[in-house]
């Protein structure tokens, strides 16, 4: 017999623990759900009365909200007080690549995690199961359990891995029918107790359990293979724009072989987001770690592809325009890392930015999603310039025929689907002649472009 979950306390209310735990609440209404934060502006946006407003934007996910919050989906600033109810401790904090000190620029931060741990083990007066969201290296588990079981209260803590692989931009319906469910742990009580809650709408069989350092290490080969993928074909992309080949006729050529297959074949001006380069880097640390060269060099080569891929998409734009851009201005289509999604961490578009303003190009930003004080907070993270020349040269707006007007070049960074919408006749009309596009995402339509007097570099699409 497995212990009934009642109460469910979410660590840590960002784009893991919000969609998350809506859809657990969703799914299992007689589960008391509450996510908490010790950013008490982002718990206010999550309680906002008017649902469009939460703080994660993802389809489908603020109509989940809509109707679980206040029924058994909560909100809340009171940390304590939702560990010391809950029997489920799900962990859903920010492990950012460290910045700082042994492991600077690959290894995993782990100090938010700690503090949760210490945290739980200070409010926790009854046992405990303690689940691993966050992505993690291998053998936080360890950590953790040490913290728990050396300052808490006597009390039974159980660690379960149970590592999220929701995309962003389709979170709520990875959510509601995931490929798996994956959860590892030693306790066989405590595991069956997490399958339960995924059985209110998870097939059994899609419910896998490991062990809990086979189920840590699943997460980064997932995105460590993902990314690979892509850097593979962006390393191919570069070859068919030499030799006259179109890469995404090789991608569809290749992606009918059912070994390989479709998906995360889509040549790009980069990948981006929270997890594959931060994953990576984790994977190459661990390995460094265990003296295993040879496994940390070959993985880090798809985190060089890709930076590769990021400078060439700018240097190519710096060389079309007669080796200049300086005060040139350069209209950018999209600034989050992927469409449908409002979260820009790692995203190509910064690093694309970064190098031509390195070069003194004026940057106008359209984004459907992204706000502009987000915009200037990640070109200002990056240190690179002051934030007055940032404010300066880069200006955002919310009119993507106004951040075309008079511009010398338009750069696709992001493949919203409204990009391939616009009256391309009339962007041409507004343009300084000749007027260029630069399509880091190859979704606009290159001839059609082209016949009206564009002339279009498509990623990976020789001339
Ligand atoms: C990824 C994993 O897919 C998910 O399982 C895990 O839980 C978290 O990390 P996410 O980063 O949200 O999800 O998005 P994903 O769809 O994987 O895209 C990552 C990046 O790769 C994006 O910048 C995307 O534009 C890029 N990409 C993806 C490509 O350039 N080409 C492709 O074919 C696919
Ligand atoms: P992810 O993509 O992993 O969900 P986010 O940065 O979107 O990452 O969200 C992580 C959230 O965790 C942030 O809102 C942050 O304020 C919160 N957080 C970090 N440490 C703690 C902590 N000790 N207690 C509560 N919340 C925390």
């Amino acid at each position: 017999m497995s212990k009934k979950i009642t109460k469910i306390c979410c660590i840590g209310a960002g784009y893991v623990g919000g969609p998350t735990m809506a859809v657990i609440a969703q799914k299992c209404p007689d589960i008391k759900v509450t996510v908490v934060d010790i950013n008490s502006r982002r718990i206010a946006a999550w309680n906002d009365e008017d649902v469009d407003k939460i703080p994660v934007y993802e389809p489908g996910l603020s109509e989940v909200v809509a109707e679980a919050r206040g029924r058994n989906l909560f909100f809340s600033t009171e940390v304590d007080k939702a560990i010391d109810e809950a029997e489920m401790i799900f962990i859903s904090v920010n492990t950012p690549t460290k910045t700082y000190g042994k492991g600077k620029g690959m290894a995993a931060d782990l100090k938010y995690i700690e503090l949760c741990a210490r945290q739980i083990a200070r409010v926790a007066k009854d046992d405990k199961i303690v689940v691993e969201k966050s992505t993690l290296p291998v053998r936080t588990a360890g950590a953790l359990k040490s913290i728990l079981q050396n300052t808490g209260n006597g009390v039974r803590f159980d660690i379960l891995s149970n590592p999220e692989f929701l995309a962003e931009g389709t979170a709520v319906q990875d959510l509601l029918a995931p490929d798996r469910v994956l959860i590892g742990g030693d306790s066989e009580e405590s595991i069956r107790a997490l399958a339960d809650v995924y059985a209110n709408w998870v097939p059994e069989k899609n419910i896998l359990t490991t062990n809990v350092w086979s189920s840590e290490l699943s997460k980064l080969t997932a995105n460590a293979f993902l990314a690979q993928r892509v850097s593979s074909i962006n390393a191919l992309s570069e070859l068919c724009e030499k030799t006259g080949a179109d890469v995404n006729e090789v991608a569809r050529a290749i992606g009918t072989d059912s070994r390989i297959g479709p998906k995360f074949l889509k040549a790009s001006v980069g990948f981006g987001g929270s997890c594959f380069q931060k994953d990576i880097l984790n994977l190459v640390y661990i390995a460094k770690s265990y003296g295993l060269n040879e496994v940390a060099d070959y993985w880090e080569q798809v985190v060089l592809m890709n930076d590769h891929q990021k400078h060439r998409f700018a240097d190519n734009i710096i060389t079309t325009l007669y080796n200049t851009v300086s005060g040139k201005k350069i209209a950018f289509l999209g600034w989050a890392f992927k469409k449908d999604t409002n979260d820009t961490r790692e995203s190509a578009a910064i690093h694309v930015a970064d190098y031509l303003l390195n070069e003194q190009a004026e940057i106008v930003v359209y984004d459907p999603k992204v706000t502009e004080e987000q915009i200037y907070a990640d070109l200002d993270y990056l240190n690179t310039r002051d934030e007055k020349e940032n404010r300066k040269l880069v200006t955002v707006v919310n009119d993507p025929y106004k951040a075309m007007k008079e511009a010398h070049a338009v750069a696709v960074l992001t493949e919203w689907d409204e990009f391939r919408a616009y009256d391309w006749q009339r962007v041409y009309d507004t343009m300084l002649k000749p007027s260029f596009v630069f399509d880091g995402r190859a979704v606009l339509d290159r001839e059609q472009l082209t016949d009206m007097g564009f002339e279009v570099y498509t990623i990976g699409v020789g001339r």
